[in-house]
């Protein structure tokens, strides 16, 4: 029998455990691979992380690096340099990293440097604004990688747009769904509304951590307004982010009041359940866009851009400002529940297929 292909997993955020999750359980499943995971500790509070991989499953963390919060300089450094250190010592075939976060660049630029080929899970999402630190990680690190597993139709035409070789391009469908849809049946039994104090269908999830809406005070000021008039109308539970608890309190925001419950940040399953029950989701998060349109869920999205269209396009996503909050809500709660087919591929089986191409492509 031939040797184990040897697969390294670059993680350090939120985002980076729902995805990790389903590839680590793929990769075991197919009996090919030795499988290790990297923590770079980018995120490290218990909520949001360890509950994480207990929530969903994920093996514990090979080797945790630590680095913890700074500058993105500092912080894609400290993790570029622990990183390249992990990957000297274990030379592995290959190196997974998923998303666009800084864990996700300082993961490829570290293998790539070392020569080990990079595949990138969730490439080709676009949101053509470079002033999100995000976007900048997902050109570079479609730049620096391999193989660029992605999770729509349209992912794959930005990436060819971009010059990447289209042998190189391989459409998978949606890892944070694979996620999901194992989750869905225990959220669901979960109620979490309920110990919220909350009423299925009744009450409206928001999350808001983008630098862009929660950096600026003045900014927040007006998003918390606007929060407080949608609240008389239907109550708000709100799983607070650190970056944006830290903000709320340096700017004496945090009076919260029962129809507007401030919560600290939810675990995978309980956020799961929360959604499940939501009558619509407020939020900028990227994998909170994905998730309500697989879900059925309205969504309201305070950007200006996505670089997830397939959501505005096929699913139940729509972009607001802040002007756009409060009618945006009264629209949703006008119209009957929307439910909707999932965007192709977006089946629960998209770990199963990069395990499949990954042996494929790198068994000797
Ligand atoms: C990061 C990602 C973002 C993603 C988000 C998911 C980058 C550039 N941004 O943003 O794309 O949507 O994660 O949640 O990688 N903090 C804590 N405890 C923690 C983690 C963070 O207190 O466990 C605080 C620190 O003050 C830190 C701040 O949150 O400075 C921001 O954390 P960081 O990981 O730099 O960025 P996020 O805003 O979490
Ligand atoms: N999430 C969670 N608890 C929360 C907020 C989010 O479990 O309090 C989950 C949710 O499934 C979401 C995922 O974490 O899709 C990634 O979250 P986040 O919004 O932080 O990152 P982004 O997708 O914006 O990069």
């Amino acid at each position: 029998m031939s040797s184990p292909i040897s697969a390294t997993s670059i993680v350090g955020a939120r985002p980076n455990f729902v995805k990790v999750a389903p590839v680590a359980r793929a990769l075991a499943a197919s009996g090919s691979f030795a499988h290790a995971i990297v923590h770079t500790g980018q995120h490290y509070e218990a909520d949001m992380s360890e509950r994480f991989f207990a929530d969903l499953e994920i093996p514990p963390p090979d080797v945790h690096l630590g680095v913890g919060s700074g500058s993105h300089g500092e912080q894609t450094a400290r993790m570029l340099a622990g990183v390249e250190g992990v990957l000297l010592a274990r030379r592995p075939d290959v190196v997974l990293v998923y998303g666009d976060v800084n864990s996700t660049l300082a993961g490829a630029l570290a293998a790539a440097k070392l020569g080990i080929p990079v595949c990138h899970v969730e490439a080709g999402l676009r949101s053509r604004d470079r002033t999100m630190p995000e976007e900048l990680n997902r050109i570079l690190v479609d730049q620096l990688s391999e193989i660029l597993f992605t999770q729509s139709r349209e992912a794959e035409a930005n990436l060819a747009a971009e010059g990447i070789p289209r042998e190189r391009i391989r459409f998978v469908g949606n890892v944070m769904i694979d996620s999901l849809a194992r989750c869905r049946d225990r959220a669901e039994a979960m109620a979490a509304w309920k110990g919220n104090g909350l009423a299925r269908d009744n009450y409206g999830l928001v999350t808001l951590h983008r630098p862009s809406n929660v950096d600026d005070p003045d900014r927040l000021a007006s998003v918390m307004r606007a929060l407080g008039k949608v609240a008389r109308r239907i109550p708000l539970v709100y799983p607070v982010h650190p970056r944006t608890r830290n903000r709320l309190e340096a700017a004496g925001l945090t009076g919260a009041n029962g129809r507007l419950a401030l919560v600290p940040p939810a675990g995978y399953v309980e956020f799961v359940s929360l959604l499940c029950g939501a009558r619509f989701a407020l939020t900028d998060s990227g994998g909170v866009q994905e998730e309500t349109t697989w879900l059925g869920v309205p969504c309201l999205t305070l950007r200006t851009t996505t670089e997830r269209p397939v959501t505005t396009r096929e699913g139940t996503n729509r972009l607001v400002d802040l002007a756009g909050i409060v009618p945006g809500v009264e629209e949703v709660l006008a119209a009957p529940a929307r439910r909707v087919s999932p965007p192709e591929l977006w089946d629960g089986r998209a770990a199963e297929r990069i395990a499949r191409i990954l042996a494929e492509r790198l068994r000797p």
